[in-house]
């Protein structure tokens, strides 16, 4: 969608990204689903470019597709050979540009993450310079799996995408500097906005009260934006009733209830030193059957909304 508008607010965690990745760091970028990191990704290894001799980009979201798209570049690359990837001997010698993928995707695509890791560990170690591997979505990482990564780990520099730091998989994180990518501020919701109706031609009645409804129901995601801007860009004109009927998933606020949970437990616990106090025997066994009662129903709260 950027090739609408452009990447517009990212330059700070774009520098950032960058100067971490000349620094030769490991590095996740963090932040819910939709909310740029992708992009974020992109500018930066297109900035960092003169820095930067090998990368690898790998696009799929699941961990043998990453290694078969690893192998296939590396293999493009000359970084491995064909040999080492035990493809039939007809491919060996030939230079990576020259061999074509779709005859030997098949195969290559037989091979298990064994294989795999086993011919492209000792290429990336030995590899010129040390190669950056770029990771569209690490979310789905699985502990099995994060063995072969941190083998990777060793040889390459990884930068990469989660929306989710899974505790499955904390090894990897606690090796990697993490930037976190925002939701985007008001001003810059405004500029996409206004940039989008103006590139579409979309008839708008009340541009501003459009732009503040955006603005609330984005939550400052990108991806949330677009969707709003796409729906409006079927209709021949946005009225004021429209813009009302507008929502997205994104922007909706759920209920913090952790102040009214710890009320209901200084109440509570008040309760019984209240009636420890007074002498009041059932005020004080209440209150501590209560006081017990909520220690245990906290748990459980407190598990269920992920604290
Ligand atoms: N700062 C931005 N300005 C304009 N468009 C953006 C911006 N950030 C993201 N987008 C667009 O929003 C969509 C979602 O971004 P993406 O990078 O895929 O998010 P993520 O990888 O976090 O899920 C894409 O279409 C992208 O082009
Ligand atoms: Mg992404």
């Amino acid at each position: 969608m950027d090739n609408i508008v452009g990447l517009i607010g990212r330059d700070e965690v774009v520098a950032d990204l960058v100067a971490e990745i000349r620094k030769g760091k490991h590095v996740v970028l963090t932040g819910s689903v939709g909310i740029g990191k992708s992009s974020v990704l992109k500018a930066a290894l297109d900035q960092a470019g003169s820095h930067v001799d090998l990368i690898i980009r790998l696009h799929d979201h699941q961990a043998k597709g990453q290694f078969v798209e690893m192998a296939r570049q590396m293999l493009e690359l000359d970084l491995v050979t064909a040999k080492e990837l035990e493809l039939p001997v007809k491919f060996h010698g030939i230079v990576g540009s020259q061999i074509d993928w779709g005859e030997i995707k098949g195969q290559v695509n037989r091979l298990n993450m064994r294989d795999l890791t086993q011919a492209v560990i000792p290429a990336l170690a030995r590899a010129p310079t040390k190669p950056i591997i770029a990771v569209d979505d690490l979310t789905t990482l699985t502990p099995t799996q994060m063995a072969f990564w941190l083998a990777i780990f060793e040889h390459a520099q990884i930068i990469g995408c989660a929306s989710e730091k899974k505790a499955g998989v904390k090894k990897l994180w606690w090796k990697m500097r993490e930037v976190q990518v925002k939701p985007l501020p008001a001003t810059v919701i405004r500029e996409i906005v206004k940039s989008y109706v103006t590139a579409k031609g979309i008839l708008i009645e009340s541009p501003e009260q459009y732009i503040s409804h955006v603005i609330k129901q984005s939550g400052g995601i990108p991806q949330a934006i677009y969707d709003m801007l796409d729906e409006s860009g079927k209709e021949r004109i946005i009225d004021k009733r429209k813009v009302r009927e507008m929502r997205h998933d994104a922007g909706v606020q759920y209920l913090d209830f952790t102040p009214m949970v710890m009320i209901l437990g200084a109440l509570i616990v008040s309760m019984r030193y209240i009636g420890m106090g007074t002498g009041d025997k059932t005020l004080y066994i209440m209150g501590g059957m209560g006081a017990a009662l909520f220690l245990t129903l906290r748990f459980f709260i407190f598990k269920g909304v992920g604290r």
